[in-house]
């Protein structure tokens, strides 16, 4: 079983990463562990926009800018890591997504414009901490709707602890609770 860990936590302390690193330690799989503020990704410019697609057009995926995609594309389980921010994730998430997000190698679409997912993946888990409460999260359905809709991983879990700026919270108590959720979620 290979697993794809996919971390865009920044913090030393990071409280997401705690919990995702227990995740992942459980789940006993081969690991690739890809640290996506370390990657020095850049956003996608007119110029790189231009070459990519020109190597897409012609199916040549032999370029290292592809390799992100093809670790994305065979991996057996996706497990994201990434911090409540602004109402989602950090802006790692989004540009890896960016990077990854490559016609031919995460999905196509057939001529009749259907996306046809190419994704070997069945179980996403996306495990996040949060400073306060409240119910949106943009970022889980952003990542749930991509993995759903074009990347056919059907099982998406969100893995979560909440409240954690709040004044008087006993962190470790959340922890030790998230800690608990993720077991009764790989007993399930
Ligand atoms: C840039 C930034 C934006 C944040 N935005 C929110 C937010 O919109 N809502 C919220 O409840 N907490 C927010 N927080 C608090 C984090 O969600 C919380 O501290 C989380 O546990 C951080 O994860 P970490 O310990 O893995 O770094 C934000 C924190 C940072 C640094």
């Amino acid at each position: 079983m290979k697993l794809l860990y996919i971390n865009t936590c920044v913090r030393k302390e990071s409280r997401t990463k705690i919990l995702a690193d227990y995740l992942v330690d459980k789940l006993n799989a081969e690991v690739k562990q890809v640290d996506v503020p370390t990657l020095d990704l850049k956003p996608l410019d007119e110029y790189m926009l231009n070459v990519r697609t020109q190597w897409v057009e012609q199916k040549q995926f032999d370029d290292a800018l592809f390799d992100l995609a093809k670790d994305f594309a065979s991996a057996d389980i996706i497990v994201i890591a990434a911090p409540y921010w602004d109402l989602s994730f950090p802006t790692w998430l989004k540009l890896y997504i960016e990077h990854i997000n490559i016609i031919g190698l995460l999905f196509n679409f057939s001529p009749q414009g259907d996306i046809i997912p190419l994704c070997r993946a069945q179980k996403l888990y996306y495990v996040t901490t949060k400073g306060g409460y409240n119910d949106d999260n943009f970022g889980f359905e952003y990542i749930k709707n991509l993995a759903q809709n074009f990347y056919g991983i059907t099982d998406v879990n969100l893995i979560k602890a909440e409240g954690l700026d709040i004044y008087g919270t006993d962190i470790s108590k959340k922890i030790i609770q998230a800690r608990r959720d993720i077991d009764e979620l790989l007993l399930a």
